[in-house]
């Protein structure tokens, strides 16, 4: 992909970066389709174990939706896929967002995305959309209430206001913050980790854990037994590895 939008694969993990510096990453609807196009090839891609999602530079992970070419959205505002490439989707592999400087609206609806999200000191984020009545259509009324809880959800869609890394990682919006400039290396450490895992069983934790959100607790127990079964060859060759002496002392379980 030539345009404003990078994809690249580093060891284990692709590596979509959103390139619209003197935008501070704004995404308008060429980019957009370009997100999507990313994402299918991560999708399509067996050795991309982990996405990576990030913006150019370090001033800005994401502005949001390109409010001097909101017009381009138009035919994007009902795509099934959602209109800033995928959001209306669910992975099927892990992603993280690597996160430094503004992470805003439609930005930080894509990091609402991910399933982790790493972000250097000094980052910030929120949604000043509120102030131009653009509204929340890539997930975040959604997503945002499952990771911080409806009470503080509603108090970053309804000011807009503006949530500091520090405060973003006390409330569990972030999951790790990191030095200037160490957001894409870190996630990448991260997505390394991952993807050195057994892979079948993590999958299928990740799926039973997405999938049972909204579930009664009875039908969220029954996604995950089904799992159990399916994936206990990996178990049991993973115990043998216990046995024969190997990840003691909790080696290799963290990342
Ligand atoms: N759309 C289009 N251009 C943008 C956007 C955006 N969302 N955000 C920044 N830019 C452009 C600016 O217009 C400016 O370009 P210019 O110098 O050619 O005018 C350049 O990026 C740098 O922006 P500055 O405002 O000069 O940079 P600063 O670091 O001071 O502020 C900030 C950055 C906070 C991101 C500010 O630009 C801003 O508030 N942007 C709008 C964010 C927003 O409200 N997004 C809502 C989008 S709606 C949605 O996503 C659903």
């Amino acid at each position: 992909m030539a345009g404003p939008v990078g994809y690249e694969r580093v060891g284990a993990a692709a590596v979509l970066t959103i390139d619209r510096p003197e935008r501070r990453n704004a995404v308008d609807g060429p980019t957009a389709v370009e997100l999507g196009e990313g994402y299918r090839r991560f999708v399509a891609d067996d050795d991309a174990r982990v996405l990576v999602l990030t913006g150019a530079g370090e001033l800005a992970f994401c502005a949001g939706a390109d409010l001097k070419a909101i017009e381009t959205f138009g035919p994007r505002l009902e795509a099934a896929e959602g209109p800033l490439g995928f959001t209306r989707l669910t992975s099927p592999k892990p992603t993280i967002a690597a996160i430094s400087g503004w992470c805003l609206a439609g930005g930080l609806e894509l990091a609402l995305w991910c399933d982790l999200r790493v972000a250097a000191e000094g980052s910030t984020m929120g949604f000043p959309e509120r102030r131009w009545g653009v509204p929340l259509i890539d997930g975040g009324t959604q997503r945002l209430p499952r990771i911080v809880g409806q009470g503080r959800a509603l108090d970053i869609i309804l000011s807009g206001r503006m949530v500091g890394a520090k405060e973003a990682l006390a409330i569990g919006l972030l999951t790790e913050l990191v030095g200037a400039g160490q957001h894409v290396s870190r996630a990448l450490e991260i997505a390394q980790a991952l993807a050195a895992f057994p892979q079948a069983t993590m999958l299928a934790d990740r799926a039973a854990a997405l999938q049972a959100l909204g579930l009664p607790l009875d039908e969220g127990l029954a996604l995950e037994a089904q799992a159990g079964p399916e994936v206990f060859g990996d178990a049991v060759q993973g115990a043998g590895r216990f046995a024969a002496g190997e990840g003691r002392g909790g080696a290799g379980a963290g990342v």
